[in-house]
C-alpha cells in the first residue's frame, strides 16, 4: 500500500544517491507542487538546493513577501527576486491574452536564467512536475515551463535548460502530492491553497495592463478572498478571484456621478479544472463583498457576479 511516509522515505534515499553532492537549481512558484518538490529536494541535499523565486508583479496582494518568508520558514535555501517592473514594462500596451502568456512565460525565462547563473557548477534542474502534467505534455503544448520552452527552441535553450532534470513528484497525482506535503508537516492553510494561473493578474485585468490597475486588482482580490475565508466559503470553493473589466461604468457617490471600472467576482466548483460550475456563493456574502469592494476600493464602482459554467465559458476570462 502507498503511504506518503514510504513515500518519503523511499524518494529521498533515491534522491540521495542520485545527486550525491551536486547542486541543484529550483523554481518555485508559490503552489503546492513545486514547494513539495523542493521539500524533498530539501531533505536530501540540504544547502546544495538553490531556489528560486519570482515575483512578476502579478501576484496576489501581498503574496510575495508570505510566500517567500514561509519557505525560510521550511529552512529553504531561496532567493527572492523582485522583477516587478520588468514584467508591467514588458506588458506595456498589450491587450491580447496569448500575447500576455508569451510575454510573462519570456520574461521569466530571462529572469530564471540570469539567477540561475549566480549559481555555480549548477548540474540540474528541480521541477515540481506531477504525473497529470507529464500525460499532458505529450498530448498538447500545455503548463508553463512547456510554453516557455518552445519559445526558445528557436534562439538555442536558455542556459538553465541544458541541466539535467530531477522530478521527484512525477508520479504522483495532486491528492498524494497534498499528503506528501502534510506527512513533511507542511500546514494545511498553504496545501488547500486554490489554484493560481501562473501569468497571474495579468490574464485577470482585461486588455492593456498598467501597474495602478494591478494595484486595484490586488485590493479587490483581497477582499473577496479574505471574505471567503472569514466566512468559511474557501474550502467550499476549488479556484476564485476576480477579473478587472476594460469597462467604464456610471455611478453616484453622495452628490457626484462617478465614472469608473467594473469588477467581476468569480469563485467555481470543479475536480480538475476541466469542467466547473459557477458556486452558488450565499446573497448575503456576495452583497457585503460588493459594499466592501466598492467602498474600499478607489476606481470601482461596479461589481459583478459571473454565473457561467464551463463549458463553454473558461474559468479564466483570458
Ligand atoms: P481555464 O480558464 O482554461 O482554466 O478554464 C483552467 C485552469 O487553468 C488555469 N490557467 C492557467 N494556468 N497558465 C497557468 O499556469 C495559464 O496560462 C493558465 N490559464 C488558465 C486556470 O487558473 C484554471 O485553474
Amino acid at each position: 500500500e502507498w503511504t506518503p511516509d514510504a513515500f518519503v522515505e523511499t524518494t529521498v534515499a533515491e534522491l540521495k544517491e542520485q545527486l550525491g553532492d551536486d547542486r541543484v537549481i529550483l523554481g518555485l512558484s508559490g503552489g503546492v507542487d513545486s514547494t513539495v518538490a523542493a521539500m524533498l529536494l530539501h531533505k536530501a541535499i540540504g544547502k546544495n538546493l538553490y531556489c528560486i523565486f519570482v515575483d512578476n508583479g502579478l501576484l496576489r496582494k501581498n503574496e510575495f513577501t508570505n510566500v517567500l518568508k514561509k519557505y525560510e520558514s521550511l529552512g529553504l535555501n531561496v532567493t527572492g527576486v523582485d522583477a516587478g517592473a520588468k514584467f508591467i514594462e514588458a506588458l506595456k500596451g498589450v491587450t491580447e491574452p496569448e500575447a500576455k502568456r508569451k510575454i510573462i512565460g519570456n520574461a521569466f525565462v530571462e529572469v530564471f536564467d540570469e539567477e540561475s547563473h549566480k549559481v555555480e557548477n549548477a548540474k540540474w534542474l528541480g521541477q515540481g512536475t506531477i504525473y497529470p502534467d507529464v500525460i499532458e505534455s505529450v498530448s498538447v503544448t500545455g503548463g508553463p515551463s512547456q510554453t516557455i520552452k518552445s519559445h526558445h527552441n528557436v534562439g538555442g535553450l536558455p542556459d538553465y535548460m541544458k541541466l539535467k532534470v530531477v522530478e521527484p513528484l512525477k508520479l504522483l497525482f495532486k491528492d498524494e502530492v497534498r499528503r506528501v506535503g502534510r506527512s513533511m508537516g507542511l500546514e494545511d492553510k498553504f496545501i488547500k491553497r486554490h489554484p493560481f494561473p501562473g501569468p497571474g493578474l495579468g490574464i485577470r485585468i482585461l486588455g492593456d495592463i498598467t501597474a495602478e490597475k494591478v494595484r486595484i486588482l490586488q485590493e479587490v482580490d483581497d477582499i473577496f478572498i479574505s471574505g471567503l475565508k472569514e466566512d468559511g466559503l474557501y474550502d467550499d470553493v476549488w479556484q476564485a478571484g476576480a477579473m478587472l473589466l476594460p469597462v467604464q461604468s456610471v455611478g453616484v457617490m453622495g452628490d457626484e456621478r462617478t465614472y469608473e471600472s467594473v469588477v467581476a467576482l468569480r469563485a467555481v466548483g470543479s475536480t480538475d479544472g476541466m469542467t466547473a460550475d459557477w458556486s452558488h456563493l450565499p446573497y448575503e456574502f456576495l452583497a457585503k463583498t460588493s459594499n466592501k469592494i466598492i467602498n474600499n476600493v478607489k476606481g470601482v464602482n461596479r461589481v459583478v457576479y459571473d454565473i457561467s459554467s464551463k463549458p463553454p465559458a473558461t474559468i479564466e476570462w483570458e
